[in-house]
């Protein structure tokens, strides 16, 4: 092992794939300390510094609408700021007694002004994390971050003609490539077509409305749909009749994303359309459950069948790689050494000796994993 591996060990899975300078002396620190200084001696001093994860403080939660919040990050030492616009991050909270992982998209452009990010998130109905990240998170909160990453990303230069597409909350990937344009000085020819039921859920309405006076190359549709109907692909391809020469970023509800890659390919025009999808659609199935056995970590747990092998073992305190947590990544993946499981999407059962994505398979029945 060269000097170089043998520093950047301790810390590698946590961070980013670029090595940045300061990833680098981060990883220096990480095996410098050691096992000499413990992490939590550096947590001690400042509780952004670790030389073996990378955290963040919640420094602002500012509403959006009733349902939504920006949350201002902070983070810490390590933090590769010059990611892709488009991007998503991992963040981890402490609640109720355990770390809870969630992605978020960045809806901050990237570089290192001010070095703070951003995320926006809508609170789902009974949704645990974003519930809690809208409502009750207050600032001044430690979080734990996963490096940027993901393939729904803004090239530089931009293409000359650009078509993004959002509902909801997905607009929020969308609005870290257009701080991103505006702050560049783009010269590309611009249409945003947004949906929501109606205006006072629209995140980013008032920046939306004034946003064309920094991006003069910039058009907005905003679709309300309880009273002005169902955005779909005719609705968008009537809008905007020139759809066809354009490169087109895509996020939204998983029914919209289903249309928009139908129609784009029976266009013949599938390489041009990007979509990011927040949630992985799950067959009508689930596993028997089982009590999984994580064999590095010793740990061990009972689980039902619809929760995940990556939840269970998050739960259970066993370390397990994570990236996207929907089953895209593949950084998740790891070997069945007894047992089975069970593929969520596609009621697939897995057996011994195959590898499996944690984040979207479930027990079926008792099953120890290599990790
Ligand atoms: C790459 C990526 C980027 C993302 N970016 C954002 C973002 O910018 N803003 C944002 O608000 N969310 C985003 N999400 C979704 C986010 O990660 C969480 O899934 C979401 O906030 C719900 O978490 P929760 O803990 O509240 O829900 P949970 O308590 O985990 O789940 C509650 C219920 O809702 C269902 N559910 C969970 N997530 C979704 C979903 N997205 N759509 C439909 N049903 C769901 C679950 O199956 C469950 O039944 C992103 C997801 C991914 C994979
Ligand atoms: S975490 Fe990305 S595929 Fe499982």
């Amino acid at each position: 092992m060269g000097l170089k591996e043998w520093i950047a060990e301790p810390a590698a899975d946590q961070l980013s794939a670029k090595r940045t300078r300061a990833a680098w002396l981060r990883e220096a620190a990480a095996r410098l300390t050691t096992p000499l200084l413990p992490d939590d001696y550096l947590h001690l001093v400042n509780p952004l510094w670790s030389a073996r994860e990378l955290r963040g403080r919640i420094v602002e939660v500012r509403a959006e609408t009733a349902t939504s919040a920006t949350i201002v990050i902070k983070p810490g030492w390590g933090f590769d700021f010059d990611y892709e616009p488009g991007q998503y991050i991992g963040i981890g909270l402490h609640v109720d007694g355990r770390w809870h992982w969630r992605s978020y998209s960045l809806t901050s452009p990237p570089g290192r002004e001010g070095k703070r990010i951003s995320i926006a998130v809508k609170a789902m109905p009974e949704g645990f994390l974003s519930s809690h990240l809208v409502n009750g998170v207050p600032s001044g909160t430690i979080v734990r971050l996963a490096a940027p990453t993901g393939n729904f990303a803004l090239p530089d230069p931009p293409p000359s003609k650009v078509l993004f597409v959002t509902a909801g909350s997905g607009i929020t990937p969308i609005m870290s490539m257009l701080r991103t344009m505006a702050r560049r000085g783009a010269a590309s020819d611009i249409v945003h077509v947004h949906s929501a039921p109606v205006a006072d859920d629209v995140m980013f309405a008032d920046e939306l409305a004034t946003l064309g006076t920094r991006l003069p190359g910039f058009r907005s549709h905003v679709q309300l749909t309880r009273s002005q109907g169902k955005l779909d692909p005719a609705a968008i391809t009537e809008l905007v009749p020139d759809w066809r020469e354009r490169r087109v970023w895509a996020c939204g509800p998983l029914a919209l994303l289903d249309e928009l890659e139908a129609y784009w390919t029976n266009a013949g025009l599938a390489g041009s359309l990007h979509l990011e999808r927040f949630a992985v659609s799950r067959a009508d199935t689930s596993g028997q459950g089982g009590t999984v056995t994580f064999a590095k970590s010793g740990k061990t747990v009972t689980i039902d069948g619809a929760t995940t092998l990556l939840e269970a073992g998050e739960g259970a305190g066993a370390l397990l790689p994570f990236g996207c947590r929907m089953g895209i990544c593949q950084t998740c993946v790891v070997p069945i050494t007894s047992g089975h499981a069970i593929d969520l999407r596609s009621g697939k059962q897995h057996a011994e000796g195959e590898r499996v994505q944690t984040c979207i398979s479930s027990a079926a029945g008792d099953c120890t994993l290599d990790a």
